[in-house]
């Protein structure tokens, strides 16, 4: 019998999970099948759909929106990229265990550098917003090689606090600020602007100075299947012409839980020019 996997999530009918994996499986000639499950608004929602999918012999779920904090506290294992990121997006049943990592990070960084093609060593990279898609990205940046990181947040609070609960896990050769977005240092440019913000999805954007683009900087919004967002529009108004959207960050993050699960890792490029839609 297939064996079965799935995405949590509420609401989750518009998720490409299913396809992004299904595509993996029949590329790699994988016996899996891959559901969605909607998780419900009751509280408790989460913990009694994990537990009937493992109950009926599922082997590992992705989670997303708003069950990342539930999957980790679900966990009895956790990566150090799910336990900095208070957030899991991935779990593996291993007999009576479950096992939580996050990819989310990791997936942004491979579609930066693989796919964007922009080697992330020395870059200097601004991280719009401090809820749990700028922690999730933070450190897999700084490892990767940035050299300095700049948080930007409506509240300023919230961005002073990210770094204070993670400066101290970043590599030596990364320097990490963070503040208000109106305290950014008129001047201060940078080669990649992140908008980890959820402005996006109720059509709004984080304000930023044309000045923060540097010449040939890339602006990169994690949400997908949006065209032009209102952040990307006011990049591209900025005079920036690297545009890009989460799109890939999700295949990857995708490739990166199929691989931990299956033991094979997907190619992405079929699926990403699949599911990519033109920022027009
Ligand atoms: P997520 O898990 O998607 O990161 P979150 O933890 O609720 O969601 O965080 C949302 C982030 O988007 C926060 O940084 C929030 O800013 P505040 O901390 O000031 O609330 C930011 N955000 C949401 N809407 C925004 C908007 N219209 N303009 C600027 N920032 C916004």
């Amino acid at each position: 019998m297939s064996e079965r996997y799935a995405v949590i999530g509420h609401p989750i009918a518009h998720s490409q999970s299913p396809l992004i994996h299904g595509l993996f499986a029949r590329a790699t000639g994988q016996d899996m099948c891959y559901e969605a499950i909607d998780g419900g608004a009751e509280p408790g929602g989460f913990a009694r759909a994990l537990a009937a999918f493992r109950a009926s012999g599922g082997q590992g779920v992705n989670v997303t929106l708003p069950f990342k904090l539930d999957a980790l506290a679900a966990a009895d294992e956790a990566s150090d990229d799910a336990l900095l990121a208070g957030a899991a997006n991935a779990l593996r049943f291993d007999g009576a265990r479950v096992q939580a990592q996050n990819f989310d990070g990791i997936g942004l960084v491979r579609d930066l550098e693989h796919n964007l093609c922009l080697p992330l060593a020395g870059r200097r990279v601004l991280l719009l917003g401090a809820g749990g898609a700028a922690r999730g990205a933070l450190l897999p940046l700084a490892r990767a090689g940035a050299g300095r990181i700049v948080i930007a947040n409506r509240t300023a609070a919230k961005a002073r606090a990210l770094v204070r609960d993670l400066a101290v896990h970043l590599p030596p050769a990364c320097t990490l600020d963070g503040g208000g977005l109106d305290e950014l240092r008129q001047g201060d440019a940078f080669d990649v602007v992140i908008n980890a913000t959820s402005a996006s999805l109720g059509h709004d954007a984080p304000t930023v100075s044309a000045s923060a683009f540097a010449a040939g900087a890339l602006a990169y919004d994690m949400v997908y299947g949006k065209g032009l967002t209102p952040f990307l529009k006011q990049a591209q108004a900025a005079g920036c012409t690297r545009l890009a959207d989460g799109a890939g960050m999700l295949v990857e993050q995708a490739a990166e839980a199929f691989a931990w699960w299956r033991g094979v890792r997907p190619d992405t490029r079929a699926v990403l020019a699949r599911l990519a839609v033109p920022l027009i």
